[in-house]
């Protein structure tokens, strides 16, 4: 079950396997700070080199200063279509709360506590092996949730988990 401990205030670029894959009803969140100086940055769920899920946003469009998320996948080294939304809950400078949840049919992603958009399996979430986070931004923490009772991460994760949520300064790194 080590694999579902949460990281505290991870530097970035950061990665980490996600052993056994992805299953329906995982929730992976990820606290963390837009730079305030920010292009870009991205939370990519990959299957070895290939990114089934590539959560990208940015900060310019062309020359003009504009905040907008990409989202994409990448097989065999190839970007596929993007789905774009022409809006950030992710400002530059500010904290931010990003969920994704594992569905059947698609990742349903969420922004402070809000819906923000749905990206429908293009490629199995089942061989999903890693994920990785790049780009300007920091975290203070990347966690793992299964809903199934049986996967359930120990009462300690948890207590830490809400103890960091009340004092976020603090950067252990549980690996
Ligand atoms: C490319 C960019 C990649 C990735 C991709 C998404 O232009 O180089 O890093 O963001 O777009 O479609």
């Amino acid at each position: 079950m080590n694999q579902l401990l949460p990281v505290f205030g991870p530097r970035v670029p950061f990665s980490k396997p996600i052993q056994g894959g992805l299953k329906d009803g995982m929730t992976i969140t990820v606290c963390g700070r837009v730079l305030p100086n920010a292009d870009r940055f991205h939370v990519n769920l990959q299957r070895n080199s290939d990114v089934v899920l590539h959560i990208n946003p940015r900060y310019t469009w062309f020359w003009i200063s504009y905040g907008y998320v990409v989202h994409n996948s990448c097989q065999n080294g190839t970007w596929d279509w993007e789905e774009n939304k022409s809006e950030t809950p992710f400002p530059r400078g500010q904290t931010f709360t990003l969920q994704i949840v594992v569905t059947q049919d698609s990742y349903k992603i969420s922004a402070n506590g809000k819906p923000f958009s749905e990206y429908k399996h293009r490629m199995p979430f089942q061989n999903v092996d890693s994920i990785f986070i790049g780009g300007m931004v920091e975290l203070s923490l990347v966690a793992f949730q299964h809903l199934a009772p049986h996967h359930a991460a120990p009462l300690g994760s948890f207590v830490s988990y809400f103890k960091h949520l009340h004092n976020p300064t603090t950067h252990n790194s549980h690996k």
